[in-house]
């Protein structure tokens, strides 16, 4: 468990710094510990049943901390990690900023946790990974650990609150209008999000044409695992509030059954296995939101998968979905600093 001392949540009023703030209460952190900070001051945000202000971010209030969260953007990360770190604090940052730092660590703990255990006294610094990243490498790990995986094709369905909260909104707002018949708009995205299935809204690399989403699941599976795998990623936002769900194809380095896959995937922590062909009980966004796992399911052999003379096969298929506000973001980090404490 955290330790005493308090803790500062940067991004308190946002999608990822709520649900820091609703694990933290679920884990009996009392109130007086939690300093919720963002750009300005002013409002209110809920720690349980009760409401706690929010103060405007200042150097002073990481002097006080032991731990601090960054749930700001990328941005407001580098003005603040260093200040938080100058004043002795443990950071865990869950933006882009300092995530292919190679003296930062970019830690999933049921992957690669171990790093933690080998990192000096406070102030430490670990950067937690994209949330996409996250689902990808819980789903996979236990075959890259069992089977190895050599190329990974992988495609997304990612919920509009990987934007942040105001992109929550209008897609609450959108789906109102336009059952209500009213023009939708466009305010958040490029696109309109309600009814709708559009490319990543992250920049597009004029050469690769890749976004900037399916670069950093190339780039920090890379690092993570520590190995040259390729990920070829298409990532796409659909119409859904919360989790984001994933298809992909994956090559193994030696044959499998889908039977020793299934072992191999309920075998690891944080994850659970959905996957009742019977039923058609399959994972889906509704089943993980709000929850602490990755649900894996639909574990099939490719089509174009090479069998052997015992059945087994090199190319399987498989569908999974993580509540990304929580084990793609406010959950990983707080598991970060619940093994920085020892805890
Ligand atoms: N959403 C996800 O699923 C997800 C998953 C993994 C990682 N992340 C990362 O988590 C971070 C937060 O994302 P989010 O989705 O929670 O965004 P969000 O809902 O837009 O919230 C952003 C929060 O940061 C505060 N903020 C913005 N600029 C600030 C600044 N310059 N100084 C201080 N506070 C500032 C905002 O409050 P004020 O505007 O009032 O200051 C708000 O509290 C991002 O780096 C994102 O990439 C998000």
């Amino acid at each position: 468990m955290i330790e005493a001392g308090s803790i500062a949540v940067l991004g308190a009023t946002g999608a990822v710094g709520s649900e820091l703030l609703r694990l933290l209460h679920a884990r009996g952190v009392p109130e007086e510990r939690i300093r919720p900070l963002a750009s300005s001051g002013g409002t209110m945000v809920a720690y349980g049943e009760a409401m706690i202000p929010v103060e405007p971010v200042e150097a002073e209030a990481f002097h006080e901390a032991c731990l601090a969260f960054m749930a700001a953007g990328a941005e407001a990360a580098r003005t603040w990690v260093p200040i938080a770190l100058e004043a002795g604090c443990d950071v865990i940052d869950t933006s882009s900023a300092y995530r292919m730092d190679p003296g930062v660590p970019l830690v999933i703990p049921e992957v690669n946790g171990a790093v933690l255990d080998r990192l000096g006294a406070s102030p430490r610094l670990v950067a937690n990974p994209n949330c996409s990243t996250i689902l990808l490498l819980m789903a996979l790990t236990p075959l890259q650990q069992v089977f190895g995986c050599g190329r990974i094709i992988v495609s997304t369905y990612q919920a509009v609150s990987g934007a942040g909260s105001q992109a929550m909104e209008a897609l609450r707002r959108q789906s109102r209008a336009v059952l209500d018949g009213q023009p939708l708009d466009s305010d958040c995205f490029d696109e309109p999000c309600a009814f709708n299935v559009f490319s990543h809204d992250s920049p597009v690399d004029e050469v690769t044409g890749r976004n900037q989403e399916e670069q950093k699941m190339l780039q920090e599976t890379k690092r993570i695992w520590g190995t040259d795998v390729l990920v070829s990623a298409t990532c796409v936002r659909v119409p859904v509030l919360r989790s984001h769900t994933q298809s992909i194809h994956v090559e193994l380095e030696s044959a499998a059954s889908v039977e020793t896959l299934r072992s191999a995937i309920a075998e690891f922590p944080g994850v659970a296995l959905v996957d009742d062909r019977a039923a058609n009980d399959f994972p889906t966004p509704l089943k993980a939101c709000d929850g602490d796992l990755v649900l894996v399911g639909r574990i099939r052999m490719a089509a174009d998968a090479t069998i052997d003379a015992d059945g087994r096969g090199n190319r399987f298929e498989l569908l999974c979905t993580m509540d990304q506000l929580r084990k793609g973001a406010a959950l990983n980090a707080l598991q970060v600093a619940d093994r920085l404490k020892g805890g």
